[in-house]
């Protein structure tokens, strides 16, 4: 498919007014997008779980107005006006605009919560602009007349997530992989058919019992805002020393997972997953200007899982986004005694004992009632 395949056909259904509901989870990539080309393209393509605890949930009302050449929006967050979320969305609209030709004629209220806590640390980016898109993509649907076969249907169903996740990701790079679940890849890799860098697809080979309800465990070790924009931070990856390796790691690290995944090889997993998360802390501590994002706790905690690990022979790991969280992933079969280790040994570094418990997850779904 090609960016082409997402403009529109000139819609034929008259729609005054209404409103949408999809909540959208949050997801943590076992391979890192730390890197990308004009039009949101990534360096490298990434794959990511998608989490079940952690979502946005949006309400978009659409009124219609005159066409007068200019956006209208309003944004709410826990029901509280947020006039400084407006710039964010008003780029996100100018980026769609092309595919989303019916933006100008409609007042939107965009009304949004998240299931954790604003302030803590963990980005709503991606939960936040796939809940969106998705919201948006229910408006077109209204706009285009209505499928006459169960056929047309269901490619319309497909087609409607993709399109999603194409949305999604210029808002918010990441935020194409919180369409769907429970496993995802965004950007082109030769050894996954219908990989793409416009898109998010669900991860289409076979995976093994031990990643079925793998466990993330969100330890909380700083719940600031963000030291480093990621816009920032992949701007870094531009003149980097080390980017052309990198890039090539990752594509190697992906697809030495899809032989792991089948395998359900734990060990060379958290290889995987441990060195994916450390070069992303590298490539900011060797950037210029450089970065170091982990806390003293980070690594307090990172150290207490490797001691675990070589002491009790649990596989239980490691991962960060970019910043001093840490993600505490484990398989299903190991819940009650890893629990025991962060409740006596891990939670003491976390910012006021905070920490989320979360788990894979299948996606975002409409919640409000289907007309
Ligand atoms: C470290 O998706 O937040 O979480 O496209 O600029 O919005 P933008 O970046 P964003 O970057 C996420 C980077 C990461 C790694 C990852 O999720 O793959």
């Amino acid at each position: 498919m090609t960016v082409q395949d997402f403009i529109p056909k000139p819609y034929n259904n008259v729609v005054e007014r209404g409103q949408f509901t999809w909540e959208a989870p949050s997801n943590i990539a076992l391979v890192k997008y730390w890197g990308k080309k004009a039009g949101q393209i990534p360096e490298n393509p990434s794959i990511s779980f998608t989490l079940d605890a952690c979502k946005t949930i949006t309400t978009l009302r659409f009124e219609k107005k005159q066409n007068d050449g200019a956006f209208s929006l309003d944004v709410y967050l826990e029901g509280e006006k947020k006039d400084d979320f407006k710039p964010k969305i008003q780029t996100f609209f100018e980026r769609i605009e092309i595919y989303m030709p019916f933006l100008k004629d409609y007042h939107f209220k965009i009304e949004t919560s998240n299931t954790f806590p604003h302030s803590s640390g963990i980005a709503s980016s991606a939960s936040g602009m796939s809940a969106l898109a998705l919201c948006l993509m229910s408006v077109e649907k209204e706009l285009i007349a209505v499928a006459s076969s169960a056929v047309e249907t269901s490619l319309e169903d497909n087609y409607f997530n993709l399109k999603a996740s194409f949305l999604a990701r210029l808002g918010s790079g990441s935020a194409c992989r919180s369409i769907e679940g429970d496993l995802v890849v965004w950007g082109k890799h030769p050894s996954i058919e219908g990989s793409s860098d416009l898109f998010g697809v669900k991860y289409p080979f076979e995976v093994h019992n031990n990643f079925k309800n793998y466990n993330d465990t969100i330890l909380l070790v700083d719940k600031g805002e963000k030291q480093v924009s990621s816009t920032v931070g992949h701007n870094l990856m531009y003149d980097h020393p080390f980017a052309q390796e990198r890039f090539k790691q990752a594509n190697k690290n992906l697809f030495n997972l899809i032989d792991i995944l089948k395998t359900g090889d734990l060990k060379a997993f958290i290889e995987v997953v441990e060195g994916e998360a450390l070069t992303l802390h590298a490539m900011m501590m060797t950037s210029m200007p450089y970065f170091i994002l982990m806390k003293p706790n980070t690594l307090e905690i990172i150290n207490k899982i490797w001691a675990y690990r070589e002491h009790t022979g649990i596989p239980v790991c490691f991962t960060l986004d970019a910043g001093a969280n840490v993600h505490v992933l484990y398989p299903e079969k190991e819940t009650v005694r890893v629990n025991e280790f962060i409740k006596n040994e891990l939670v003491e570094y976390c910012q006021s004992g905070h920490y989320i418990c979360d788990k894979i997850g299948f996606g975002a779904k409409r919640v409000d009632i289907e007309k």
